[in-house]
């Protein structure tokens, strides 16, 4: 018999109605675990209704952030931000990442599995990548066992660079691909991502009790050039495919950001898919080969736009 839900095990997964959270929560709630998400948008209308109780992050309370998770066997971290915007800065995000860290270890959490990002270092001129090895070293520092999951590029339905990459190719008669285009990304799907996630944290498995940092890659590495044209084909695309240098693409983006009222690309996103970090070094977790999810998803992907300025500041 399962486990019901009610007598499950209580896990706390950050952003159950994000992207990468939903996927993780989902599978959790499948194997008869209890779920509470902290969120910033505890009242935001979410697909599992009552099957889950919310609470908000409480950065600023940390006592009232350790009481949400006491009596939490795991704690699933995938909060940070995209980009700096208003008072949420990347040193704010690594900020409420410790407190989250610290009210994980007095509210007796046995394990924390962390999102990171692959390739993060506390010498990269990205300061994204800077916190986020921060985090990952809070989180070694504090006694906690951990599972860290570094994704290159996660892609699914919500995701965001790939669907509006290809909404870009769909509505507009040009699309503009910064410098070469040679640098490469090696996308990861989001279930496989959350398989790995939920798998290194199950109570019966060997890997529960020890500590490990992985990446989490897909199986085919792309250069920019084959991505688009992948994407390009998929969607039926008749955009003329133009090379320019990456500044003036900066401008492009940032005008097509003020129609949408979004942030389409940020320098630093530019310069770091451009310095090949979003491609692992080490073996793949994933098996979800691109080519066949892009193949699956044609009709739907890029018929609308994913706004992170909507999911987050609105
Ligand atoms: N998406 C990718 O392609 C990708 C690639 C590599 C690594 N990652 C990492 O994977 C993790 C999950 O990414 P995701 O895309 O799935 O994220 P997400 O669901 O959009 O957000 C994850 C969590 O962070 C919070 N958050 C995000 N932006 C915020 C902001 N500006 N202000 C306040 N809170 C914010 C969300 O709050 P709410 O609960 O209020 O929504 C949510 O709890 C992140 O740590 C990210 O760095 C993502």
């Amino acid at each position: 018999m399962g486990k019901g839900i009610e007598t499950g095990e209580l896990n706390v997964v950050t952003g159950a109605f994000g992207f990468t959270g939903k996927y993780i929560t989902r599978r959790l709630l499948a194997e008869g675990k209890r779920i509470l998400t902290l969120t910033g948008h505890p009242h935001r209308e979410n697909p599992f209704g009552d099957r889950i109780s919310v609470a908000p992050f409480n950065f600023d309370d940390p006592d009232a952030l350790a009481a949400s998770l006491r009596g939490a066997s795991v704690l699933f971290n995938s909060y940070w931000i995209r980009f700096p915007r208003g008072p949420i800065t990347y040193e704010l995000a690594t900020k409420n990442s410790k407190t989250l860290i610290r009210a994980a270890r007095d509210a007796g959490v046995r394990r924390i599995v962390h999102i990171s990002i692959a390739n993060p270092s506390k010498d990269s001129p990205f300061p994204y990548y800077r916190g986020k090895a921060m985090v990952e070293e809070a989180i070694i520092a504090s006694s906690i066992p951990y599972a860290i999951l570094r994704p290159t590029v996660i892609f699914g339905t919500e995701g965001i660079l790939i669907n509006n990459i290809a909404w870009l190719l769909r509505h507009f008669p040009v699309f503009a691909i910064p410098g070469s285009g040679n640098y490469r990304l090696q996308p990861v799907y989001v279930e496989d991502v959350a398989e790995t996630a939920v798998r290194a944290a199950d109570a019966d498995s060997e890997a529960s009790t020890m500590s490990t940092i992985v990446d989490a890659a897909g199986p085919e590495v792309y250069s920019y050039n084959e991505l688009v044209y992948l994407l390009a084909v998929a969607v039926g695309s008749h955009a003329r495919v133009v090379h320019l240098p990456p500044r003036l693409t900066l401008v492009l983006s940032g005008l097509v950001g003020l129609a949408l009222r979004d942030v389409v690309l940020t320098r630093d996103e530019l310069e770091g898919l451009m310095a090949n970090l979003l491609v692992s070094n080490g073996p793949s977790a994933g098996k979800t080969r691109l080519s066949d999810w892009v193949a699956q998803h044609a009709d739907q992907l890029g018929t609308s736009y994913e706004s992170e300025l909507g999911r987050h500041y609105r």
